[in-house]
């Protein structure tokens, strides 16, 4: 009689335990992913392309384990493709939630659409989106990149209220077609346009990385005598330009001046040493929030449309002291 009894609850405690492993469709109807009751998120990265991007992937990957949340990574390797490609292999594994950082801003709305039919939510993290159908996804989380130029404008004019001399700036800008390069070089132009006297004499991308910057900046030299400032939408560009302007004899800092943004420790370091003049911070740290935002999607909570990553600025000076504290 024992044994009956024993054996029933066992059956019972068993199907309870089923359904819990089964359950969580996000509220969207999604399901899907493993039985294990954990959330399962398909994200994709952009790449590997900045001292930023390593350090954003780290984020993301420690704060999912933190988290409880099983993690299914895909590097796209800066190729839109690669990423659609991974988002529908996402799709085909039933995946509870899929996040990704946009490599460019244009031609998600198909793909995005397949996720909504097949009833799986998309959060975006770092990059937008241009869809005009902002019910593709649940919400974005990032910098606001606008801004992000606008403070390196502010900070050049500054610098610039006691001439009226011409000041002529070349640009490296992000990779092409990227939120963080159009909109970085939107915001900056915004604030310079305001005064004649700053020229952008040369703008190009340098793709974020390190060697694309020297790469650029070696051809912007050679084209341009004068050059009095650098504005660089990432440190990485940042630091291959100040190699290629010591290779033509000149002083990173004082000869150019050089504004980027990022404040990554390489980024910092080179602050701190007086080889760039200012820095606005995008912080790569995005992977708490978006874990607690995935949890509220799939428990079918509703979740700001928009969700603002805090940051601030560095002098050289600022940069001496955070230095030693500096996670990234
Ligand atoms: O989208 C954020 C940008 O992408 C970072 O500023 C840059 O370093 C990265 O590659």
């Amino acid at each position: 009689m024992l044994r009956r009894w024993s054996a029933a609850v066992a059956a019972g405690l068993l199907a309870a335990v089923a359904m819990t492993a089964c359950g969580g469709d996000g509220g969207d109807g999604a399901g899907g992913g493993t039985d294990d009751g954990k959330i399962t998120l398909g994200f994709s990265q952009v790449g590997a392309e900045s001292g930023w991007r390593t350090a954003n992937t780290k984020s993301i990957q420690d704060s999912a384990k933190q988290a409880g949340i099983d993690l299914k990574f895909s590097d796209a390797q800066q190729k839109q493709e690669n990423q659609i490609k991974a988002i529908r292999s996402f799709i085909q594994q039933k995946v509870d939630i899929i996040a990704f950082s946009p490599v460019v801003e244009s031609g998600w709305d198909t793909v995005l659409k397949e996720a909504k039919d097949a009833g799986i939510p998309v959060i975006l993290t770092d990059r937008a989106v241009d869809s005009t159908d902002t019910t593709l996804y649940k919400t974005f989380i990032g910098s606001d990149f606008v801004e992000e130029g606008k403070k390196a404008g502010d900070w050049l004019v500054n610098q610039y209220t006691t001439t009226t001399d011409p000041v002529n700036i070349v640009e490296l800008q992000g990779t092409t077609g990227s939120a963080p390069a159009n909109d970085r070089k939107k915001g900056f132009g915004d604030v310079i346009a305001t005064d004649p006297k700053f020229k952008i004499i040369a703008s190009q991308t340098g793709e974020f990385t390190r060697a694309k910057g020297k790469e650029v900046m070696e051809a912007f030299l050679k084209a341009n005598p004068d050059i009095d400032v650098l504005y660089a939408h990432n440190d990485d560009m940042g630091l291959g330009a100040i190699e290629a302007i010591e290779g033509a004899g000149k002083k990173p800092g004082t000869d150019i001046k050089i504004i980027t943004v990022d404040a990554v420790h390489d980024g910092m370091q080179a602050l701190a040493d007086g080889k760039i003049n200012f820095i606005v911070e995008c912080s790569p740290l995005l992977g708490p929030q978006l874990m607690d935002l995935v949890q509220k999607v799939h428990a079918g909570e509703t979740v700001e449309p928009r969700v603002i990553t805090k940051e601030t600025t560095f002098t050289q000076e600022q940069a001496k002291a955070v230095l030693p504290e500096r996670q990234y």
